[in-house]
């Protein structure tokens, strides 16, 4: 019986929380931040995913042995490398890269280097900052339009630009590199082709060695339906992705992740956790458009629900050298998940609405996102409620959390009522 403890506070965090849970191996199980929903699986504990100092004091106190991390800030910062440079850390296992692995999503640029060192198909690039920025011309009149900036560092999801127009290219570039745009994230800029397909995601599980595939999933970014307006954390999503079959996914293992593997070893870069592939589906071919080193939000929510093997058992095996050989049984159904946000999400949006409705909903799986418990249940944040549901097809899925969405009730609720109906 071991002790867990999940870094986070979103949907991803309470749908890891949900299910490690139901594990026979599960003893206590503590989630930092946390929000309402987690604090009914587990125990929620004040610390901030950052304050490595103070984390580390809770595990050793609390006998905790996996530490999984939710979100890439806290590995992009080190949490890895904190845990294997402490001798009284060092054996617990932490679930994510090094801090070199974390590069994969921390720079754009780090990421196409390692894609282009080790063949896997991606979009050509070239990267820029003050030092060459008198080439970029010549390289965006390379390409044809739309352009795609992308500010190197994490930008909480805002750093990436498509612009139509070469000349509005031309002087993004400049916002981004010379004044600061996305801030220190934009101070190197990566300008590549754009790709055209539908996209999808895929996700491995690895230990550095051996890697396990988890099921495929397509998020759905845009605030509006028909995937319009301002890209957000993520209004809904579904798995499987219905033309991902089996020889599509045996083409991305192929081409895309054991080369990824491959290529980490390589490159001598430890790396124990998830890879998120961010793919793109040019005629049949999939190309990555980017890494993500954490498990994705929407995603996680309709991933996790189709994992019918004990996925705490899963993750003890990366620490103790038998993950190649534990299960991984992944159910036939198909699930759906949509979220709830507040009104104004993701610009701004009101705090501490009272949720009414939860105990209604009997066909769903609520998934908090940002919730709070405080005289009753209340909004705390913008993406708020996900409501996954399990189904023989997607048809029935969608409609079960759609009946579900309708149950909840909080002051300016809002969702899309489209995810999935491109399908
Ligand atoms: P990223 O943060 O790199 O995932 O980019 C954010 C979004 O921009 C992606 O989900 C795509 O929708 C879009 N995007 C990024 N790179 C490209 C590309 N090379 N071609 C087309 N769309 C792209
Ligand atoms: N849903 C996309 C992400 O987690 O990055």
């Amino acid at each position: 019986m071991i002790n867990v403890l999940i870094l986070g506070s979103g949907g991803r965090e309470h749908a890891f929380a949900w299910k490690i849970s139901k594990s026979s191996s599960c003893n206590k199980l503590f989630i930092a931040p946390g929000n309402a929903g987690t604090n009914d699986v587990g125990t929620n504990v004040d610390i901030e995913i950052n304050d490595f100092n103070s984390i580390k004091k809770f595990v050793l106190i609390n006998e905790v042995e996996i530490v999984l991390v939710g979100p890439e800030e806290p590995l992009v910062n080190g949490i890895y490398d904190f845990f294997q440079n402490d001798d009284e850390l060092k054996n617990i296992a932490l679930i994510g890269p090094s801090k070199q692995g974390a590069q994969l999503e921390g720079s754009k640029k780090f990421a196409k280097e390692f894609m282009f060192r080790h063949n896997i198909p991606t979009a050509k690039y070239k990267a820029f900052t003050k030092e060459n920025l008198k080439d970029s011309s010549k390289f965006l009149e390379s390409l044809s339009p739309p352009y795609v900036l992308k500010a190197d560092g994490l930008a909480a999801g805002k750093g990436v630009l498509i612009i139509n127009d070469i000349k509005e290219a031309k002087k993004e570039l400049k916002k981004m590199i010379c004044d600061g745009k996305f801030g220190k994230a934009s101070s190197t800029v990566v300008i590549e082709e754009f790709l055209e397909g539908t996209e999808l995601s895929v996700f491995a599980l690895t230990d550095g060695i051996s890697y396990k595939i988890l099921p495929s999933a397509k998020d759905y970014k845009r605030i509006g339906e028909g995937d319009t307006g301002l890209n957000t954390g993520g209004m809904g999503a579904i798995s499987p992705v219905p033309f991902a079959d089996r020889f599509y996914i045996e083409k991305v293992e192929r081409e895309i992740i054991k080369p990824t593997i491959k290529g980490l070893i390589k490159d001598n870069i430890r790396y124990s956790g998830f890879i998120f592939f961010g793919l793109i589906n040019v005629k049949g071919q999939p190309k990555v458009i980017e890494y993500n080193v954490r498990m994705g939000d929407p995603e996680t929510e309709v991933i996790l629900p189709r994992i019918s093997s004990d996925f705490l058992n899963l993750l003890k095996g990366i620490n103790d050298g038998t993950f190649s050989e534990r299960d991984l049984e992944i159910s036939t159904e198909v699930a759906a998940t949509v979220m709830l946000v507040s009104g104004g999400y993701p610009s701004n949006y009101e705090k501490d609405k009272l949720i009414l409705g939860t105990d209604k909903v009997d066909k769903s799986i609520i998934f908090h996102a940002g919730t709070k418990f405080d005289d009753g249940l209340k909004t705390n944040g913008g993406r708020v409620l996900a409501l996954t549901s399990l189904a023989e097809n997607l048809n029935l899925a969608l409609k079960a959390s759609y009946d579900s969405a309708k149950q909840i009730s909080f002051n300016k609720k809002y969702y899309r009522t489209d995810i999935g109906f491109d399908l």
